[in-house]
């Protein structure tokens, strides 16, 4: 699959990282769609019944968690967002149409990507903060030490955060997919073609080609 002539552009930790954290995060997604309305609640019968569903919801965001605090200290130096970030960003309607000649070039990560990092990073925040006290609520319905009020408003936060989080993943898995074939590669194999960085990451592809 690798030719001498592809670019590295992620580890095997990257890559299995960013997978737990994936994957996690579609289950994460599909169960918590069964809880929110009992006509979706069929759902949980995918991942072994409801009480099963209810029981690895909240070990599995903590599993999403974990990855997360992990990718982030992986590409949070990567991420910082810089003065040609924002040129990109002033420029993202042609990026949207695939206009390449009139968007600044980007470097490892483009505006987009380091914008998906930083609001992941904080939905990832609100997600366990706002899930724990779901988790662990105290008074009739369990011996937690989290009471009513508290509850139902970070059930709200738990649901608009789901919605944002929701909506900003299918825009990264169009745009990793359908949208610019040949980057997927990078992320399931470690590598992308000479031809897609220089089109997509110039300035990353020319730190890679040395001086
Ligand atoms: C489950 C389906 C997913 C697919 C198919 C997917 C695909 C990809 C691909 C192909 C890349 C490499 C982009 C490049 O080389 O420029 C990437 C990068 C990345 N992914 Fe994912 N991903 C998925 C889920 C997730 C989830 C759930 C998160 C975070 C919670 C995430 C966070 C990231 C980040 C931060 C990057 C680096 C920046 C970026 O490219 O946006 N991914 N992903």
């Amino acid at each position: 699959m690798n030719r001498r002539d592809d670019l590295k552009r992620f580890t095997y930790p990257e890559r299995l990282i960013h997978w737990v954290a994936g994957l996690s995060f579609v289950f994460l997604l599909f169960t918590g769609l069964a809880f929110s309305h009992p006509r979706l609640f069929w759902i949980t019968s995918l991942v072994g019944g409801g009480s099963t569903a209810r029981v690895l919801h909240p070990w599995m965001g903590m599993l999403f968690t974990g990855s997360m605090a992990i990718m982030f200290l992986m590409w949070a130096k990567e991420m910082v967002i810089k003065d040609r970030d924002l040129m990109w960003l002033k420029a993202i309607k042609h990026y949207a149409v695939h206009d390449k000649e009139k968007v600044p070039p980007a470097g490892k990560y483009n505006a987009g990507q380091k914008l998906f990092f930083w609001s992941m990073a904080l939905l990832g925040i609100a997600y366990v903060v706002s899930g724990v006290p779901m988790w662990l609520p105290g008074g009739a319905l369990g011996m937690g030490p989290f009471y009513g009020g508290v509850v139902n408003s970070m059930r709200l936060v738990h649901y608009l955060s789901t919605v944002a989080g929701g909506g900003l993943l299918i825009v990264h898995v169009y745009l990793g997919t359908i949208a610019y074939p040949g980057t997927l590669r990078g992320m399931l194999h470690g590598t992308v073609t000479r031809a897609w960085a220089k089109l997509h990451h110039p300035l990353w592809q020319k730190e890679q080609s040395g001086p």
